[in-house]
């Protein structure tokens, strides 16, 4: 994956603040009085720092925003970054400081003076977030160097507790960088076997890690997962993640769709946009972002990660309108429309993880339908749940991490939209109501004894603009939900 810039933290210098190169950020509180370091800064600059922060253009300035004093007499460095920021702030406004800083200092040296900040672990997160960018396919960026990972270093009043904090932000963000590698790589390059072997990479990790070939996937009877990838030259597998920090106690299952590509198959999605579909992977790919977080913070929890990996193509051996399959439950599916092919992947790889893991709850998560980002659009992912009390965890989850989440319904009304002349089911409920016929499709497949969630984040997993945290592209959303979810809740 993208390496993450690396870290260090040394304690309160103010010698060596002069000599630093590269970017420098001061941090000051809406009063804009200086701390120690600041002053120094400010000494340094021959009063320069002191000026802005009396000026109206910091007056002007909101809680997490930063401006930049460029080339500043009398230090070796070529900017100072000036980010306004209480010594108190947490959460959201210092996760925007860190944001501001990160996207400022990719892959170059950052001297951040941190002193006694409070919030540093969110800051740091922003920092880390934001630093991001997708690059390893640009020409430029690999021959001017602008794509090195860069360099931070925090002078703090208390290094050694910043930098132990910092191993736990540390392993978040990768999850995050690794869920957005895997969304935003393109299908030649991300295939179902490309995918596999990232997965099988993070065993050096701590996790145990399966691939589960054609053949045994036949064997298991997962046939509506096959059928979808019967029209590509890729090899379809599911590939279990388990992440064993707990005790004897059942694990909590993580389940993604990872279409590798979308094409809609027979049912032939249109060409303007069908660019799209490389991120149709993106519920496997934030379950992996996930497994690789807690793996990484070396999580006190029970986890499993399945994720069914296949390519949706047209073909002559292609699945057809029409076709009747029978998925691992034994239900019998009427496939009407060969482009609702997420649900037929996710119904086989989900009753695979309940009868083999007995999960104590179990979340899905899937680019699953286009009506979801008609419904709630970029700013909120749709949910949809059999029990309460998980989904209450989940909203306070992601509440908590910024993620936009929204509750949907489920009915016995919406399920009969699926009903079929020649089948148990078929896989579309026509237009009306699009997301939630999708779930009520998925709920055939939960036991009654599972608190389950099905998240569908076609509108959420890759953006067409910047956000707070991401440049546009893969987001990421929902590891660090999820990630929380498991900490607040599943964690000893
Ligand atoms: N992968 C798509 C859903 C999607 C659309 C994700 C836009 C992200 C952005 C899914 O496989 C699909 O094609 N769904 C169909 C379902 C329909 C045929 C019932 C859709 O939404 O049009
Ligand atoms: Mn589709
Ligand atoms: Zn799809």
């Amino acid at each position: 994956m993208s390496d993450l810039p690396t870290m260090s933290f040394v304690s309160q210098e103010p010698e060596t603040i002069g000599d630093a190169e590269g970017r420098i950020v001061v941090f000051l509180p809406e009063t804009g009085k200086l701390d120690q370091l600041a002053r120094r800064v400010n000494r340094l600059m021959k009063g320069a720092l002191q000026r802005f922060a009396d000026s109206n253009d910091f007056a002007r300035m909101k809680e997490g925003d930063a401006r930049v004093l460029s080339y500043p007499t009398g230090l070796a460095a070529e900017a100072v970054q000036v980010v306004r920021l209480e010594r108190r702030s947490k959460g959201a406004a210092a996760r925007k400081a860190g944001a501001a800083i990160g996207k400022a200092s990719r892959g170059k040296s950052c001297l951040i003076l941190a002193g006694s900040l409070r919030g540093l672990s969110d800051v740091l997160l922003g920092v880390l977030l934001r630093s991001y960018a997708f690059d390893r396919h640009l020409t430029d960026a690999e021959d001017d160097g602008s794509d090195a990972p860069g360099h931070l270093t925090i002078m703090s009043n208390q290094p050694e507790g910043a930098e132990a904090e910092a191993a736990e932000t540390r392993a978040l963000a990768e999850g995050v960088w690794f869920t957005r590698d895997l969304v935003n790589e393109p299908a030649n390059v991300l295939t179902t076997t490309e995918f596999a072997d990232r997965l099988t990479e993070m065993k050096s990790l701590g996790l145990n890690v399966q691939v589960l070939e054609e053949e045994e996937l036949e064997k298991l009877g997962m046939r509506t997962l096959l059928a979808v990838g019967r029209g590509s030259e890729s090899p379809s597998k599911v590939v279990v993640m388990e992440w064993k920090g707990g005790g004897k106690e059942p694990p909590f299952a993580l389940v993604g769709k990872g279409v590798t590509f979308d094409t809609g198959g027979i049912s032939l999605k249109p060409g303007a946009g069908m660019e799209n579909m490389t991120m149709d992977m993106g519920g496997a790919g934030t379950v992996a972002g996930v497994m690789r977080a807690l793996a990484g913070r070396k999580a006190k929890a029970n986890v499993v990660g399945l994720v069914g990996l296949v390519e949706n193509m047209p073909d002559g051996r292609a699945q057809r309108p029409g076709d009747v399959v029978r998925t691992m439950k034994g239900d019998t599916v009427e496939v009407i429309n060969t482009d609702a092919e997420g649900r037929l992947v996710l119904c086989d790889v989900m009753w695979y993880a309940q009868q083999r893991f007995k999960p104590a709850g179990m979340i899905d998560l899937a680019t699953l339908t286009g009506a979801m980002v008609i419904a709630l659009g970029h700013e909120n992912a749709g949910y949809f749940s059999n029990d309460d009390a998980i989904s209450k965890a989940f909203q306070k989850a992601a509440d908590a991490e910024g993620e936009g989440a929204w509750r949907m319904p489920l009915g016995s009304g919406y399920a009969s939209q699926l009903k079929s002349r020649v089948a148990d089911v078929k896989n579309v409920g026509g237009r009306p109501a699009g997301s939630i016929t999708a779930a009520e499709f998925l709920r055939r497949f939960v036991k009654d004894e599972t608190p389950w969630i099905h998240i569908d984040i076609a509108g959420v997993a890759s953006r067409s603009t910047d956000t707070a945290l991401a440049p546009k592209g893969a987001s990421g959303w929902g590891v660090l939900a999820l990630n929380r979810l498991i900490a607040d809740g599943y964690e000893a």
